[in-house]
């Protein structure tokens, strides 16, 4: 059978449940914790920050399939299926015998996959009869998302968005402001915990942490108003294993399945929806394939970071989970993979890693952004700078067969498009573009603020 370059299932074969990858989890992640009296949280304690469904989602550990609403569904249609791509081009030009595969989540207007996970919280928030949400965004692709899913399910949308971020990216205004969201850049004076950031270093560029800090600030005040996370937690893993549900089943009508999975990390929602039907038949004992985080090398937080409990945000107003972290004051430098600069790592996703289910990797922006133009010549995607951290792994990969001659079948997770990180490509390309790698002595500060819980 000759391999179509892109194969895509049809509409009705769109996953009609999404898979709860802590069902089959031999051990759970810690739970969270209050910080004042670190007693373990229930679902009904998220109720002020999160919608219902999505808190009683979030603290589901035991339903392995969950229903997609059929509303949510009909929404899917309008960008789903995404294409299973096999990379012939780059396979050509690495002269590599390994069949290198990806999943293209960029193919709508926000860029990226983050779309999957907006779908849900908008609707499960204009069920519950909420009328706004809102959100951090780094890179502005969640931001995007989520303007998008609260255009089409009828809410308000307020986006926070790292300050650094913001000026690289002015477009990302446009957009959201044109699917009818408002966007702030964070840290900024309209709340308390901006407030106090800003007095403690009036230059910052802010992080997702802050951004975090300054979301939920706003949802606290208005009790129509809910928060949005679209990263790291429970229920984002869920609704993006959409993605993972989707390869298998097209990787299946090919005969193929991967040896290994590949994604980047930043809050852990791309890799955690890839690789989650991949890592249940790990669990499971059904097949053994590697996976690999690739997170960069300036916010290393699963390959440098501790495995401790840890605020998820910077103003420390979010509930503690056990994770792999550099500390929530860590602000890392302006790297330009926006959506990978976050402390932290999704609890599930650092259970896992911790348990040595999966491994992890870092790479330097010039070296990804190298891989990131390599690819956009063969495969003609201009990648985000995020996604092309797994590109330049999956490429690391596909040359080490070409050392060993193995065949291997690569998958990996191409989760957006770079249209807005032209002002990183420009570097690149003009040859200003620099690496920062943090020396031990800057985790270490980071380390230090870590919160005592015995
Ligand atoms: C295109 C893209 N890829 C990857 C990520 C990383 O996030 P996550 O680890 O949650 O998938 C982001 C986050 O903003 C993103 O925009």
């Amino acid at each position: 059978m000759k391999i179509p370059y892109r194969t895509y299932l049809t509409e009705e074969e769109i996953p009609k449940q999404w898979y709860n990858i802590r069902a089959d989890m031999p051990e759970q992640p810690a739970p969270l914790l209050n910080p004042g009296t670190l007693k373990p949280l229930t679902a009904e304690d998220l109720y002020p920050v999160f919608c219902e469904e999505l808190a009683n989602q979030e603290m589901d550990a035991t339903t392995r399939y969950i229903d997609i609403p059929e509303e949510v569904l009909e929404y899917y249609k309008t960008f789903r299926p995404s294409p299973l791509i096999r990379a012939y081009n780059l396979e050509k030009a690495l002269d590599t015998p390994a069949r290198i595969y990806f999943k293209f989540e960029g193919n709508n207007t926000s860029g990226s996959h983050k779309l999957n996970a907006a779908a849900a919280m908008a609707y499960y928030a204009k069920a519950q009869g909420l009328t706004s949400l809102t959100t951090e965004t780094g890179a502005g692709q969640w931001g995007t998302a989520l303007a998008m899913a609260c255009a089409y399910f009828g809410l308000d949308l307020t986006v926070y968005m790292v300050k650094v971020s913001y000026e690289q990216k002015p477009f990302r205004k446009a957009v959201i402001e044109t699917y009818g969201g408002k966007i702030i850049p964070s840290p900024s004076d309209t709340t308390e915990v901006g407030r106090a950031i800003l007095k403690e270093d009036p230059n910052t560029g802010g992080s997702l942490g802050c951004a975090i800090s300054e979301a939920i600030e706003l949802s606290l005040k208005d009790d129509k108003c809910r928060y949005a996370l679209g990263s790291v937690m429970n229920q984002v893993l869920l609704h993006q294993s959409v993605i993972g549900l989707e390869s298998k089943a097209a990787m299946e009508k090919l005969g193929e399945y991967p040896d290994i999975v590949i994604g980047c990390a930043g809050g852990g929602s791309n890799l955690g929806g890839l690789m989650a039907p991949f890592m249940q038949d790990k669990l499971t004992g059904k097949a053994n394939p590697r996976i690999i985080a690739v997170e960069p090398a300036s916010c290393p937080s699963l390959t440098r970071g501790k495995y401790a409990y840890d605020f998820c945000d910077t103003g420390k107003v979010t509930p503690l989970a056990k994770m792999y972290t550099l500390g929530s004051e860590f602000i890392p430098s302006a790297n330009h993979a926006g959506g990978l600069r976050y402390h932290g790592m999704s609890p599930a996703l650092s259970k896992l890693y911790h348990d040595g289910y999966m491994e992890a990797t870092s790479v330097e922006q010039t070296k990804v952004f190298e891989s990131a133009v390599l690819f956009s010549k063969l495969e003609q995607i201009l990648p985000a700078p995020e996604s092309a951290h797994a590109i330049h792994s999956a490429v690391e990969e596909a040359l080490k067969c070409k050392e060993s001659g193995e065949a291997k079948t690569i998958l990996f997770g191409l989760t957006g498009t770079g249209y807005f990180d032209m002002h990183a490509y420009m570097q690149y390309n003009d040859g200003t573009m620099t690496d920062y790698i943090p020396t031990d002595e800057d985790l270490q500060r980071g380390f230090d603020k870590l919160p005592k819980v015995e």
